[in-house]
This record gives structure tokens, C-alpha cells and sequence, in this order.
């Protein structure tokens, strides 16, 4: 099935909100928080659609004129994993913070979540520090990964 990618807009709050809420369960994000990213233009949150619903997100924070990004969040519902759409929509973050002048970016990420790190070390992240008890309520430590961009 086909995937189009584009920058997500105020109006996709309600739908994102939805599957934050069923992707990230005890880690999910404040309506507040979520509406106030993509409202940021320090930030470009995408979405993939598949038939016109919206299958997946992503969102990327940028620091104005210096070197630094990091990625926000990345989620795909259950049914179209991997097909590669994380993976594009990485690529198409990354490539738009290169082009804002980022030189590299971080992100953190459960170590319980060795899907999520299989992904992120096949697109050149690293491993860098270990922040510990970083997921509440949960208690579950976050891996820090750095990648150097073009
Ligand atoms: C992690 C997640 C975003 C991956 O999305 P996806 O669209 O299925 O990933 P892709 O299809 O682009 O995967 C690209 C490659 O990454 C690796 N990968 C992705 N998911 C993987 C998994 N569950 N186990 C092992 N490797 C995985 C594989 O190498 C894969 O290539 P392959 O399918 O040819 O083997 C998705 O599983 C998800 O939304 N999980 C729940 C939310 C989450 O954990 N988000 C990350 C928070 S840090």
C-alpha cells in the first residue's frame, strides 16, 4: 500500500493525540504538550498516511542556528510496521535539521525497547549514556543515542 508523507498540522491534533495515547500508554503525552510542539516552529512534526488515515508520526526539534537536534518521538500503529516507514521519515527529519544548519542529533529511548534501538543504530545513531529512571512512572532507564549529520 501506498505512503504519503507530510508536515502535520494543528488540525491533526485530535488523531495524533489518539495514538499517542494507544502507542505510548504510560509515557504518552499531554494534550498541552503535544499541541504546543506543533505549534513550535523550532519543531517539524510528519505524518504517513496510508488510504488517508494517518498510520504514523514523527517530530523533530531543531535549535535555532546551532548544531544541535533531537528527535522527539517516532511511533507507527501495530499494522503498518515494518514497511519502512520509520525509517522514511527519519530520513526525511534528518534531512530537513541538516538543512536548518543541525550538525548532529540526539534522542532517547527505553532500553527496554530493543526494536526502537535496532532501528535507530541502523540509521548511524549511537549509544552515548544511559540517563537512568528517565520513563515515569515506570522507572525504566533511557538510552541517550547521538547521530553527526551531514
Ligand atoms: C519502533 C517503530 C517506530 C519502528 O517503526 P517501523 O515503521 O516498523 O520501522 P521500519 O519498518 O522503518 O524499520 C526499519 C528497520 O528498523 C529495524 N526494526 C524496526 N522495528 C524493529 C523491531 N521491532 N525489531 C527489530 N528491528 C526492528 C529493522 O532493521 C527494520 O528493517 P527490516 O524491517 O527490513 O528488518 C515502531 O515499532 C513503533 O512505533 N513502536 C512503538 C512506539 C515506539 O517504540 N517508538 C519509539 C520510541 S523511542
Amino acid at each position: 500500500m501506498s505512503v504519503e508523507y507530510r508536515r502535520a498540522v494543528a488540525d491533526d491534533l485530535d488523531v495524533l493525540m489518539g495514538l499517542e495515547q494507544s502507542l505510548f500508554a504510560n509515557d504518552a503525552w499531554s494534550r498541552e504538550l503535544m499541541a504546543a510542539e506543533l505549534a513550535n516552529p523550532q519543531c517539524l512534526y510528519l505524518v504517513a498516511e496510508q488510504s488517508g488515515e494517518v498510520v504514523a508520526y514523527s517530530g523533530i526539534v531543531v535549535a535555532p542556528g546551532g548544531p544541535e537536534s533531537d528527535v522527539q518521538t517516532i511511533a507507527v500503529v501495530a499494522e503498518a510496521r515494518r514497511q519502512g516507514i520509520a525509517r522514511e521519515l527519519l530520513r526525511l527529519m534528518l534531512d530537513e535539521a541538516s538543512s536548518r544548519g543541525a550538525r548532529e542529533t540526539f534522542l532517547e529511548v527505553r532500553v527496554d525497547n530493543p526494536g526502537a534501538q535496532a532501528l535507530y543504530e541502523l540509521l548511524g545513531f549511537v549509544g552515548i549514556a544511559v540517563r537512568p529512571r528517565y520513563y515515569m512512572p515506570d522507572g525504566v532507564d533511557a538510552l541517550v543515542m547521538k547521530k553527526e549529520l551531514p
